[in-house]
């Protein structure tokens, strides 16, 4: 077998044992190749979208040292392929490439996401559409590793009032107003992510009256919160590991930040309300005071779904007071 026949036999085997979970728990949107093989350091998702099947796949830095033709070349073959063992043509595979030159400090630049405005694309997860963009950014609208989360989230919403902080394109918030939540606020400090989400309420005729979208640094908008006394009964506090922008004061460090971030939240919540806190920070550590105010329980690796060969992906606690 030649080296890539082994990458696409792998990819094959994935689909097949997955795409039956898939189709029993009607997942449209999946990982099919989690850097199975260390020789191919990939990550491969499948969308099925209202446009038909579109690939994403991303490569992973393993620090190799090829030279700029031969890794063009060996990205060539492998869009083939994958592109071949999936079934759809190559344009329908939209590439995010390893940088040549790792920006010192900043992790995005190591990935040339194209820029540009991709297809819009459309795809619909446990009855609820959301919108994709394969092409201009690193992540594509919507998480997989949390798909289990949103169902949580869910369950957990009807007639509640929620928060969504660090809301990105407000999946999270989709589902809860689905579900017929009461209301909800969801804080992101992005426009272009406040706009997609926004998109994604029409796409799932979400009143927006009802809904909020508040474009704020998190802190400083929980800081007003807790002043205001404002209450709500289930909150979802997802941050990045780091975010550092011109609009908010200071560093978010969610290792340094998370107490303050988790206090605030239980500061808010009502008497019976219930908290999901979640980080992808590998190296993250609980800090042990904050464990001593509320109840905790971790529910990662169960909220990790089977298609995440990377069982540690995200961590999930769900919280009360
Ligand atoms: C990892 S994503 C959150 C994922 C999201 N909870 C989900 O599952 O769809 C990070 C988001 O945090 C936002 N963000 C980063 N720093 C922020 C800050 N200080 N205040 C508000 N939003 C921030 C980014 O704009 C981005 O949308």
């Amino acid at each position: 077998m030649t080296d890539l026949a082994f990458y696409q036999n792998r990819l094959h085997k994935n689909v097949r044992r997955l795409g039956k979970w898939a189709a029993r728990d009607n997942i449209t949107a999946l990982r099919v190749y989690d850097r199975d093989i260390p020789e191919f350091p990939l990550i491969v998702e499948r969308f099925q979208t209202e446009a038909g099947v579109r690939v994403h796949l991303q490569e992973v830095d393993t620090g190799w040292q090829q030279s700029a033709a031969e890794h063009r070349e060996w990205l060539d073959f492998i869009v083939e392929a994958t592109a071949q063992t999936l079934a759809v043509p190559p344009e329908h595979v939209a590439v995010k490439r390893r940088a040549r030159q790792r920006v010192q400090g900043d992790k995005s630049a190591q990935y040339s996401a194209t820029g540009r405005r991709g297809e819009e694309l459309v795809v619909l997860e446990a009855g609820h559409r959301f919108l994709l963009d394969l092409e201009a950014h690193l992540d594509t609208g919507l998480f997989l590793d949390h798909r289990a989360t949103r169902a949580r989230v869910a369950a957990a919403a009807a007639g509640k009032r929620f928060l969504n902080l660090f809301a990105y394109t407000g999946s999270f918030t989709v589902y809860a107003a689905c579900a017929g939540a009461q209301s909800s606020v969801s804080v992101d400090l992005s426009n272009t992510y406040l706009d997609w989400a926004r998109r994604n309420w029409a796409l799932n005729r979400i009143d927006a009256t009802r809904h909020e979208l508040v474009r704020a640094d998190v802190s400083t908008w929980l800081r007003g919160a807790v002043a205001q006394n404002l209450e709500f009964d289930l909150i979802v506090l997802d941050p990045p590991s780091f975010s550092n922008s011109k609009r908010m004061a200071g560093i978010l460090d969610v290792q340094r930040d998370h107490p303050w971030l988790i206090r605030q939240c239980l500061a808010l919540l009502a008497r019976r309300g219930e908290l999901f806190f979640s980080t992808n920070l590998r190296s993250f550590e609980l800090d042990a005071q904050v464990q001593t105010r509320a109840q905790f329980q971790e529910l990662s690796p169960q909220s990790i779904p089977e298609d995440f060969r990377d069982r540690r992906i995200h961590r999930l606690w769900h919280i009360r007071r």
